[in-house]
């Protein structure tokens, strides 16, 4: 049974907290295109509103569009990047946020959800919407992170208010607690249309042979370990295409990572500069740099069914901290179809972009579940992702032992 009034709740909150990520932005920051390959966190609002109006009031209801403008400005396809800082005033954009969720609201009390309908079936037009919004959500706090660091960066130097992190503190082995798992099919995705988004789906057996997968994501220390051997300065942890990267980025350590002149490795967090938190998991990596942690750890990364497959064995702690890249690329499962909204999925099914899974601290919980896959191209940094390392279990050396001499007798 659907109940429309706990949709529209839900819809209120997930409103709430957009709007709340906006209380600290100027006008300048609200329209800035704080790095080329994001839009100014105003433009996302605006999206969230155009997204919302299209499906429900234009698809579900049959009005017509409010304004050809918002439309077209505020739908990716339509607007690229850089013209996307012409914003429309930030009191304007809240206006039309306002007016589109009231009609909304209004056609809830009105509609049922007929189980045929292609969008109102199961509601999941709205749920879809939700998570649509939530996602949004962290990709405008990924932005704020940006605009911090720079504000922070700019007011040199850098000066720690904790002791300095002793060499004693990083010198803990690289050893790290590993669950394994037997060699077997399992169930890969979902056929919950409510709830799930089409990338999901549909759910299907997929082989997958015997490994071992880190129980943590990796830390800070285990990362720190990487950075002062050396790692970013050495090819053979690297992919060629990670390492032609680093080279020309001039990358040496993760995102947020600061050093003080005097040496003490630091974070950039919210809007402080801290000491790094060796025990909390390592964020704000790209999938290159995750890949050449793992090789360092002479382990790998795990593919997307691995991660789902353990997952669902609960041999996972710490799922909801930071998202995890995977080896694999984003690729429709078999029997995938587009839906709804065929600009969610199908355009990122190039082969340029590798799956995330998992969710962070900033994912909310519409998004978060042991199917949903993310995807970023492997250079992003901005993303609040981690590694979770993987390798193949040991197979045991083939060789005439007693046992099986014994055996011949
Ligand atoms: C799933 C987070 C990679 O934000 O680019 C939002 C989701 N697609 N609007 C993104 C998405 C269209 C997507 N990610
Ligand atoms: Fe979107």
């Amino acid at each position: 049974m659907i109940s429309a009034l706990a949709i529209r709740r839900a819809m209120e909150e997930t409103r709430a907290r957009t709007l709340r990520l906006f209380a600290n932005i100027d006008d300048a920051e609200f329209r800035r295109q704080a790095h080329p390959d994001f839009s100014p966190v105003g433009w996302h609002l605006g999206h969230i509103g155009v997204t919302e109006g299209y499906w429900i009031l234009q698809q579900c209801k049959g009005e017509a569009s409010r304004s050809a403008f918002y439309d077209s400005f505020f739908t990716p396809t339509d607007n690229p990047k850089p013209n996307r800082v012409h914003l429309p005033t930030r009191a304007e954009i809240l206006d039309y946020l306002a007016s589109i969720q009231e009609s909304v609201f209004a056609f809830l009390e009105n509609t049922e959800f007929p189980a045929a309908h292609p969008l109102l079936g199961d509601a999941n037009i709205f749920n879809m919407l939700l998570q649509h919004e939530e996602q949004h959500n962290e990709t405008i706090l990924m932005i704020l992170r940006l605009l911090a660091a720079e504000r922070l960066d700019a007011r040199q130097p850098l000066t720690p208010h904790h002791p300095a992190l002793l060499s004693s503190d990083i010198s803990a082995p690289n050893e790290h607690e590993m669950v394994s798992l037997p060699a077997g099919p399992f169930l890969m995705g979902s056929d919950n249309r409510g709830t799930t988004l089409d990338n999901e789906r549909p759910r299907h057996v997929v082989a997958v042979n015997d490994f071992e997968i880190d129980h943590y994501p990796v830390s800070n220390r285990e990362f720190l370990q990487f950075v002062i051997r050396g790692g970013y300065g050495n090819s053979q942890w690297w992919s060629t295409e990670g390492w032609r990267w680093r080279t020309q980025q001039r990358i040496t350590h993760p995102l947020y990572w600061r050093q003080s002149a005097t040496g003490e490795w630091m974070e950039i967090g919210g809007d402080a500069v801290a000491p790094l938190a060796l025990d909390r998991p390592v964020m704000n990596v790209s999938w290159y740099e995750a890949d050449a942690y793992a090789r360092f750890a002479r382990k790998r990364l795990p593919t997307e069914a691995e991660w789902e497959k353990a997952a669902q064995s609960g041999l996972l702690a710490m799922t909801a901290r930071v998202w995890e890249w995977t080896s694999t690329w984003f690729h429709p499962y078999p029997g995938f179809v587009a839906h709804p909204y065929a600009g969610y999925s199908v355009p990122y099914f190039d082969n340029q972009h590798r799956v995330l899974r998992g969710g962070s601290w900033a994912t909310q919980p519409h998004v978060r579940r042991e199917t949903f896959r993310n995807w970023y191209h492997p250079w992003v940094r901005t993303v609040f992702a981690g590694v979770r390392c993987a390798r193949d279990c040991a197979r045991e050396p083939v060789h005439a032992d007693s046992s099986l001499s014994e055996d011949l007798h």
